[in-house]
């Protein structure tokens, strides 16, 4: 079993949405066996959680905790601020209506799990992908409406004070990535050097078919290179069958041609690189001390968020086919012995 063969090293977790534990189903069974972590997939985000000032609606979270709680499953919990899930109603007024909103919602959330999330993404992708404008902060709608990056300070300043004990945790992409790591860095020495009350670097490690592990490998080590303590969590991992030009995601132009609803019609070397990139990122994060906790970005391939990001095509990113069968990749990282 996954959560087994990792136990003394780290929780493994997986993305989920409500309706795969809301009743009997075989994913909840899978869940239940193989991981010893979820993350809620969006619904703890503040989209779902406040569509509308000063109203809340806790019915998804509280049954994604309630369920991963009677289960001795942990949660991560994911995101109290992200740019893409923050609703109109946070950023109208002035930067100090806009930190009285946002300390109240950071506060009301983390208070409400306080004990049971052990672990919050605080601020989501709050770096940016290029350099210059207002690198190395994304240029967001958080960072326009506030006009810097003091947004940061707030959320995590209010997380903290609302349960001293979550491990608190910034969040980004492309950590992989040599330029986007290094904002990313400046990002958080500048926050500790304030002394923010920041616990850990979160590496989402959304992979395609060509990556190298010892370059998100890399990731880890420069963290911990900078001697501060800092947890890592591999937070949002899947890998990509295809291999996209920039371009296909900036704007869905050059994408690589799906291999079609089958998962069959997917080349067993593809599954066999596959397999070697998970097994690669496993192996090195049980080296690394400072690797505390693994999430896989969804429990089977059927269910991935890159069936339609950043086009619409079936993808196979992750350990369990779209049949709930354990792939390649699964018997890769969960017995030594497997040959690929
Ligand atoms: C994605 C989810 O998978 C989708 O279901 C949702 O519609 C949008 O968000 N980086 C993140 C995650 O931090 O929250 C995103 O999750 C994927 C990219």
């Amino acid at each position: 079993m996954l959560r087994e063969v990792y136990a003394a090293h780290f929780p493994v977790g997986a993305a989920i949405q409500r309706s795969q534990i809301a009743s009997a189903t075989p994913d909840r069974a899978i869940l239940a066996a193989q991981f010893s972590s979820i993350t809620a997939e969006y619904e703890m985000k503040p989209d779902i959680i406040a569509p509308t000032q000063g109203s809340y609606d806790w019915s998804r979270s509280d049954a994604l905790m309630d369920w991963a709680e009677a289960n001795g499953i942990a949660v991560r919990g994911h995101a109290l601020l992200w740019h893409q899930t923050t609703p109109a109603w946070f950023l109208s007024g002035s930067p100090a209506d806009i930190r009285a909103k946002l300390q109240q919602y950071v506060t009301d959330v983390v208070s409400r799990y306080a004990g049971r999330i052990h672990a919050w993404d605080v601020v989501n992708e709050v770096a940016s992908d290029s350099g210059g404008g207002t690198a190395p902060y994304r240029d967001s709608n958080w960072y326009q409406a506030v006009g810097n990056g003091d947004y940061i300070d707030w959320a995590f300043e209010a997380a903290r004070a609302a349960d001293p004990a979550c491990k608190l945790f910034i969040n980004d992409y492309n950590t992989e990535l040599p330029a986007k790591r290094a904002r990313y860095l400046e990002i958080i020495a500048d926050l500790l050097a304030r002394g923010v009350p920041l616990d850990g670097v979160g590496h989402q490690f959304h992979l395609q078919i060509n990556a190298d592990p010892a370059d998100s490998l890399a990731a880890i080590d420069a963290v911990d290179a900078l001697g501060a303590g800092l947890e890592n969590h591999a937070t949002e991992i899947d890998v990509s069958v295809y291999s996209d030009p920039g371009e296909c995601f900036a704007g869905g132009v050059n994408c690589a041609a799906s291999y079609g609803s089958q998962a069959a019609n997917v080349p067993a070397s593809v599954y066999a690189a596959q397999a070697q990139i998970y097994r690669g990122l496993f192996d090195g994060f049980v080296q690394r001390p400072s690797v505390t906790s693994v999430t896989v970005w969804g429990l089977h391939d059927g269910q991935s968020w890159l069936n339609s990001f950043p086009v619409s095509r079936n993808n196979y990113p992750l350990l369990f086919d779209p049949d709930r069968q354990p792939k390649p990749a699964f018997h890769a990282v969960t017995d030594p012995a497997y040959v690929i």
